[in-house]
This record gives structure tokens, C-alpha cells and sequence, in this order.
């Protein structure tokens, strides 16, 4: 199965860079190719990053861009059939969520459903995590539904959260792995190897989602010796 993949973004566009980049290193093996990458703003940086790839670049219609195009114009257009929001600020109309119910994707800076939701995005949610205290926040990628941040969760990795940290050290260190994570996720539905009737199953293909820092035998007893740094206080 290849996949043909639309990527929506409002923003610089890293997450587009890494499934690109991931999908040249998989070269034939890969589950799709992107056909189309479109955003609200005209001025995001993935347009210029889609462009610099000759990959067909549009700006939605809305009423800030009443020039722009109609989302299920382009849909139909470049005759996508998978559809991968990163970092996509704006809800997808529900009657393009449904015709696309288990094929489209989203990826979010936290382990939801902690810090999800309505105005959760960027730095508002490192920050929400943060003052909350918790030591490990995470990436998750997740179907979308007609909820923001709300649809079946495929796959998620820890981070851990330094007593040092501010907003824009966390969001980097979050952002890595992302950038990780996502491509393969991604890959997967595109191939068909996870799909909403599978996900979270050792079916789905999904790597190991063994935690990025387990403990493995001999690290065990670090842990018991610094407690005190697994404490953080
Ligand atoms: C990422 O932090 C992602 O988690 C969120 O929006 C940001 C997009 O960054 N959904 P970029 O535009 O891919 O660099």
C-alpha cells in the first residue's frame, strides 16, 4: 500500500521536514509520499520548505485569506488519501474528518490526554507542564477525531522534565523526539501496517515503545543508589 499523503501546518514546518527526510532514508520502502503540504498562514515556513522540494504548496481559504483554496479542493485535487496535520492550529472541517476517519494524524508535544485540548499548543503546554510538577511529559501521535487532541492514541514516548527546564528547553527536547517518532508513525498507517482497528496492538508494527530511557538490569541499581535524583527534590 503507498499512501498519498497531504501534510497540513501553520508553522516552521520540522515535523514536515523529518517525515520527509525519514521517507528519503526508506527510499522504496517507504509507506507514501507527501503530494500536497497547505497551510493557514501564508507565510509558514513548511510552504517554503514544500516548495524548496518542488512538493505543491497552497494556502487555505479563510477569511484572512479569502484568496486562498478550499482544503477539500486540494484534497481532491492532488488526490490524497491520508491526511497529516503538523502542527495544523485549526480544527479540520468534521465532514473531512469523517471521510477520512483513521487516516488522518496528529502529533502533540504531551502525553495526552495530560495537557491536551482546546488552546493546548507550543509553549503553552511545556509551560503547563512545567508548574504542574510531573517529571516526564512525552510526544503522543493520535487519529484525529472531530475533538481536538481527543482520537485513539497510537504511540507515545517519555521525556523527561529537568528541574532546570523553562518552556523552550523542554519544547527542544520535546521537538527531538517528535521529529523521532512521528515519521514512523506515520509511515506505518501510510503502509497499512497500523490502522484504527489495530493500533495499540503488537499487530500494528509500531516499534518497540519501550520508554527512550529504560532502565536496563545493570542501570537498576544507579536508580536505587540516586534516589535522590529520581525524587528531583
Ligand atoms: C510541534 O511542537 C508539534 O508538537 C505541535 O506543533 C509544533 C509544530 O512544530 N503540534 P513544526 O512546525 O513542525 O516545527
Amino acid at each position: 500500500m503507498s499512501s498519498r499523503i497531504a501534510v497540513l501546518a501553520s508553522g516552521g514546518g520540522s515535523n514536515l521536514q523529518a517525515i520527509l527526510e525519514y521517507f528519503d532514508s526508506l527510499g522504496e520502502r517507504r509507506g507514501g509520499q507527501v503530494v500536497m503540504v497547505a497551510s493557514n498562514r501564508a507565510g509558514a515556513g513548511a510552504l517554503d520548505r514544500a516548495a524548496r522540494r518542488d512538493i505543491p504548496a497552497a494556502v487555505l481559504r479563510s477569511d484572512k485569506h479569502p484568496e486562498g483554496e478550499p482544503l477539500a479542493d486540494l484534497l481532491e485535487t492532488y488526490k490524497a488519501d491520508m491526511i497529516v496535520l503538523a502542527g495544523y492550529l485549526r480544527l479540520v472541517p468534521p465532514d473531512i474528518v469523517r471521510r477520512f476517519e483513521g487516516r488522518i494524524l496528529n502529533v502533540h508535544p504531551a502525553l495526552l490526554p495530560a495537557f491536551g485540548g482546546p488552546g493546548m499548543y507550543g509553549n503553552r503546554v511545556h509551560h503547563a507542564v512545567i508548574e504542574s510538577g510531573v517529571k516526564v511529559t512525552g510526544v503522543t501521535v493520535h487519529f484525529v477525531d472531530d475533538q481536538y487532541d481527543r482520537g485513539r492514541i497510537i504511540a507515545q514516548w517519555p521525556v523527561p522534565v529537568f528541574a532546570s527546564d523553562d518552556a523552550g528547553t523542554l519544547a527542544a527536547r520535546v521537538l527531538r523526539i517528535e521529529h523521532l517518532l512521528y515519521p514512523r508513525v506515520v509511515d506505518a498507517v501510510a503502509a497499512g501496517r497500523t490502522t484504527l482497528a489495530n493500533c495499540g496492538s503488537a499487530a500494528s508494527g509500531i516499534m518497540d515503545t519501550r520508554p527512550a530511557f529504560t532502565l536496563l538490569p545493570h542501570e537498576e541499581s544507579r536508580l536505587a543508589e540516586n534516589i535522590d535524583l529520581a525524587l528531583g527534590c
